[in-house]
């Protein structure tokens, strides 16, 4: 770990989660954790009487995860070696990441994505994306010829409502990145085109 995630993980991470509106006693899922630049800052937010859920399907990135984790004593953070939030029980997360990942899954597999993410998500959950990689911002796979725009209507057309759009310093891999948050809460599904 450099010196820069060291900070992120330690100072400006929790700081960046708790603007976001992560509050302790939580339950948090980071799909697509890699080896937690978002999870083991949220560990630290949410604290003992929270928990973070970090999905990851690289095996590699999992053992990484799990070496920090005993690092750093987390025991608040349940690692979850798979593709999809699957397994979780419905209505009960807080929070869910979408940082730096969605450019990974094509249009179908966001859309199961996202879909995962509304069930288990409670009530007045809310989902944070970080649509890194789009027609914008350094673009690549998957996502690389949608707009910040077509990101948006496409979440909200899985029944979210945006309800914030910010430019924030993040994370990203292993340097300091400004980027756009995207804050939705649950709601109903969008009258969008088939
Ligand atoms: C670029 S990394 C970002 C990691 C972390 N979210 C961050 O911002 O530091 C994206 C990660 O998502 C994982 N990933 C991509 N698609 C996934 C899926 N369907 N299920 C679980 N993990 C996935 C990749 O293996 C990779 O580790």
């Amino acid at each position: 770990m450099n010196a820069d995630v060291k900070r992120w993980v330690e100072r400006d991470g929790p700081r960046f989660l708790r603007q976001i509106g992560a509050k302790e006693g939580q339950e948090l899922l980071d799909f697509g954790s890699g080896e937690g630049h978002y999870a083991l800052p949220a560990a630290k937010v949410v604290g003992r009487r929270g928990k973070v859920y970090a999905v990851e399907r690289d095996d590699r990135l999992v053992v990484e995860l799990r070496q920090l984790l005993d690092e750093y004593g987390i025991s608040n953070v349940v690692v979850i070696h798979s593709d999809s939030p699957v397994d979780l029980p419905s209505d009960s997360i807080d929070i869910a990441l979408c940082y730096d990942v969605i450019h990974f899954a094509d249009q179908s597999g966001r859309k199961r994505i996202y879909a995962e993410i509304r069930r288990v998500l409670r009530e007045q959950g809310q989902l944070s994306v970080y649509p890194k990689h789009r027609q914008n911002d350094e673009p690549l796979m998957e996502l690389a010829h949608s707009d910040l725009q077509a990101v948006i209507r496409e979440i909200e057309c899985e029944g979210f409502v945006l309800e914030s759009k910010s430019i924030e310093e993040l994370m990203h891999d292993d340097y300091y990145n400004k980027g756009y948050v995207l804050n939705f809460r649950k709601g109903d599904r969008a009258e969008c085109p088939a």
